[in-house]
């Protein structure tokens, strides 16, 4: 584990990993990873989140079914948001759930970078599949997918990691 760091240089530093070792999260690693997504903010604390950890061999041999961004992972986190449960804003009724849901999983993904776990969040999957594969309840959406482990010896952040859009389109000062 790195000490010390400070954030702005472990936001700077983390960076999709898409080559892993062939081992298995280990279970501290994993319990610290779940420990960031507990304390993660949701609207009201109303906490509306699930997280499935796909560790067997069983749950990790569906993943291709499910997605083609796996990497051969042998572990990851499936996020789900809870669309009964979470905050619905009074004004337009617009809910909070995949905002939180993707406070959990960027909490996870930060702690993962920190402990030096590697990690790639993935949007690209088949939601009927996961639904299917993994046994999820109607009231549960799943939101994004973290593949994780340790970082092969050849994996490299993508170009893709270094392209920035320029500040000043991003950012307006009022
Ligand atoms: C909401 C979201 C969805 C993403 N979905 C995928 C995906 O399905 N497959 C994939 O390989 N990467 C996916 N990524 C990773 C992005 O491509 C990556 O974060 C981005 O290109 C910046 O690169 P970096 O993470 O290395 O800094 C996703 C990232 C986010 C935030």
């Amino acid at each position: 584990m790195s000490e010390g760091i400070d954030f702005l240089s472990l936001a700077q530093q983390r960076y999709s990993v898409r080559r892993f070792t062939e081992e298995p999260v280990r279970q501290e690693d994993l319990d610290r990873i779940l420990t960031a997504a507990i304390v993660a903010p949701t609207a009201c604390n109303l906490q509306p989140w699930h997280v499935y950890v796909l560790q067997s061999p069983e749950a990790v041999a569906k993943l291709p079914d499910c997605t083609r961004c796996h990497f051969g992972c042998r572990t990851a986190l499936l996020i789900c948001q809870n669309q009964e449960s979470s905050w619905e804003r009074p004004y337009d009724g617009k809910r909070s759930g995949e905002v939180d849901a993707s406070i959990v999983t960027t909490h996870m993904m930060l702690e993962a970078a920190a402990i030096g776990v590697g990690s790639t969040w993935v949007m690209h999957f088949r939601p009927e599949a996961v639904r299917e594969c993994y046994q999820l309840p109607d009231h549960e959406e799943p939101v994004a997918l973290l593949v994780l482990g340790y970082p092969a010896k050849d994996a490299q952040p993508s170009p893709r990691h270094s392209e920035f859009r320029p500040e000043t389109e991003l950012v307006t000062v009022l």
